[in-house]
């Protein structure tokens, strides 16, 4: 399977991110809780170089709430500030503005020392299409905050959010291309439904969802289809399919109808909170 990502995008969007990352302090990072890895750009660590890092587990209501532990483990080991959450509710929102003061801790220091008083933290929300930036930007700045710059007449330039007396945050998320090199990669992000169905071989995701569900969450496919977890991934979809009764319209098995079946079933979280992407210590 070959995904796409436009090179005239990508080289757009990282001018973008180039030119907005000279006005911030922070850099906060979305990924999705439940493929932390393969929805990480590793080109922000560059771009980002001497900025404070802030990454979001994102999504956290459909990871596997262990997993997504573990993955706060191994990113706070590589010496960034992590918070995991879901960002449609605003309960994690307080954590995350007290994880931004304590990262910009020595600035504020630093600031303070140089008789500048009342300098609010410049913070930058980035990731990759569907990670969720927006929702985030909009719990995060809540309705009480007020947008300035960009006045008609008044000043050009960028809009901030004003947060609270301490933070401002960039209204325009920085957009990463997500990194597909690896096919692994665009198999995950595929999975979880960052990009889009219509090009992509329904049965091949499902097959590879199959796999990875009787090797890490074994009994899920037994609970919900009464599937025999038994033989290879294309035994056990044959064995969906028939319990579920895909047929064409021939009296063959649909094979694509159940793999789709399962998709959506695990997008749903009809299957369990399950996470993708485990860490290596
Ligand atoms: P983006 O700006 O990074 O492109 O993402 P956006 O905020 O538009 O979010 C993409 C979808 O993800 C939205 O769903 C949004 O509600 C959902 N979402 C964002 N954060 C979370 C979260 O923490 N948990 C859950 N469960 N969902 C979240 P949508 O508009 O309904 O689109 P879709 O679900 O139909 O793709």
């Amino acid at each position: 399977m070959q995904y796409q990502w436009y090179p005239g995008h990508m080289t757009k969007a990282r001018r973008m991110m180039q030119e907005n990352i000279k006005l911030i302090d922070i850099v906060v990072e979305l990924v999705d809780a439940r493929i932390p890895l393969s929805s990480k750009n590793p080109d922000i660590d560059d771009l980002a170089r001497n900025k404070y890092r802030l990454i979001l587990l994102n999504k956290a209501d459909m990871a596997d709430p262990e997993l997504t532990r573990q993955w706060k483990k191994y990113y706070e080991q590589k010496g960034f500030f992590v918070c995991s959450l879901d960002s449609r509710k605003t309960g994690s929102i307080k954590e995350v503005k007290s994880l931004i003061q304590e990262a910009c801790k020595e600035k504020k220091e630093r600031d303070r020392k140089r008789g500048i008083l009342n300098r609010p933290i410049r913070a930058m929300v980035v990731g990759i299409p569907n990670v969720g930036k927006s929702t985030f930007i909009n719990s995060f700045a809540g309705k009480a905050s007020t947008r300035t710059g960009n006045k008609p007449g008044v000043t050009k330039g960028k809009q901030w959010i004003k947060i609270n007396k301490d933070v401002e945050l960039l209204d325009t998320p920085g957009i990463l291309w997500p990194k597909f090199e690896d096919q692994t990669i665009g198999m995950r992000l595929a999975l979880i439904g960052s990009i889009r169905d219509e090009i992509l071989n329904v049965s091949e995701m499902g097959l590879n969802l199959i796999e990875y569900l009787v090797s890490n969450y074994p009994g899920v496919l037994a609970d919900r289809y009464g599937a025999k977890e038994e033989g290879d991934s294309h035994q056990i979809l044959a064995d969906i399919c028939e319990r579920r009764g895909c047929v064409m319209k021939g009296g063959q098995p649909d094979l694509d109808k159940a793999a789709r079946l399962i998709l959506d079933d695990f997008r749903a979280l009809r299957l369990a909170r399950i996470s993708l992407e485990i860490p290596e210590n």
